[in-house]
């Protein structure tokens, strides 16, 4: 007897890193509710995996997901891989009809843009899946409809942000930096991280807010930051991070400052909380010593989870 093999439904997955943001400059909130930012984005080598099905016409969206943390991930349209697929298929006028599947390996609600990885990398294995032939920056376009970071997550490696976030310049860089992460299991949401910036003070017109600043902000404040980069000097870099968002994150979440401490005393070049938080970074000098700085944070309690990888890290990419 013979066995006729069924054809395999057809499918493509791709893969999206999480980021770190080495700077974060927050102007003052705008009438459309967001802030202006200056920021210099790194990819990171934690990646999202979404894989995208095909199913029958009229079948719509399906989204399951799958890794470490994945009961905390909403299965609706509340999913932004779920909403990249509907924007997509809107975009092309044909009818959003797809099954995804995403592996996380970004931590979930932790300011490295998790959700935003799983975005980019649905309208990347979609555009595929669909043969639409988007150009790249047509997608970019459809990536800044669905959030700030979604962009940047497509580009990949090391960029400077501007705008809502979303206007991406792509930076030079030298060799590998090599990063750890402390996690905790109860994010922070970003509004609510802005919203304590604001209640802060934080973002009042001062002589460093983005919205003082000349033509080409991010590159005039950032002078040492770039060098650092192009120079491949971690000792440089780490003295350059900054985040405008860190002290709202640390008035919500008190704790975070052990565990910046911790890192600093285990030698980590330079920390600062990722993004609006609640992850913080260390930027180590080698592998080794970021498995140290981990393993510190762990043995002292000041983190529930530790993640070590390096950067830059590429953009969404469709896996053979
Ligand atoms: O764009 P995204 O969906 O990631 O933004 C989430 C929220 O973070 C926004 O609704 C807004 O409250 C805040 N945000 C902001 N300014 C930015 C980016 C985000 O106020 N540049």
């Amino acid at each position: 007897m013979t066995h006729l093999a069924a054809a395999p439904t057809p499918s493509v997955r791709v893969r999206a890193p999480g980021k770190i943001n080495l700077s974060l400059r927050v102007g003052p909130v705008q009438d459309d509710g967001f802030h202006p930012l200056v920021t210099i984005f790194q990819a990171v080598a934690l990646y999202e995996e979404v894989t995208a099905r095909e199913v029958p016409p009229g079948s719509g969206v399906s989204l399951t997901v799958d890794g470490p943390q994945a009961e905390r991930v909403p299965l609706d349209r509340t999913n932004l891989a779920w909403r990249a697929a509907e924007a997509l298929a809107e975009h092309v006028g044909l009818a959003a009809d797809v099954a995804l599947h995403v592996v996380k390996g970004v931590p979930v609600a932790g300011g490295m843009a998790g959700g935003s990885a799983d975005a980019a990398a649905t309208l990347v294995a979609c555009d595929a899946l669909w043969e639409t032939g988007l150009p790249r920056s047509e997608l970019q376009t459809v990536a800044a409809g669905l959030g700030s970071d979604v962009p940047f997550a497509l580009l990949g490696h090391t960029a400077v942000g501007t705008g809502r976030g979303h206007l991406l310049t792509p930076a030079m860089t030298r060799g590998e930096f090599h990063w750890v992460f402390a996690t905790r299991d109860d994010g922070l949401s970003t509004p609510a991280v802005y919203g304590r910036f604001d209640e802060l003070g934080a973002g009042a017109p001062s002589g460093d807010a983005p919205d003082e600043m000349p033509a080409d902000p991010g590159l005039a404040e950032e002078t040492g930051l770039m060098q650092a980069l192009r120079a491949g000097d971690p000792h440089a870099l780490g003295a350059a991070l900054h985040n405008d968002l860190q002290e709202a994150a640390l008035s919500l979440r008190p704790e975070l400052a052990r565990t910046l401490e911790v890192a600093r005393e285990a030698g980590a070049l330079g920390t600062l909380v990722s993004g609006s938080g609640p992850s913080v970074a260390a930027l180590a000098r080698s592998r080794q010593h970021a498995l140290a700085i981990a393993a510190t944070w762990t043995a002292e309690g000041a983190a529930d989870a530790v993640w070590c990888t390096s950067g830059p890290a590429q953009g969404a990419r469709v896996l053979p």
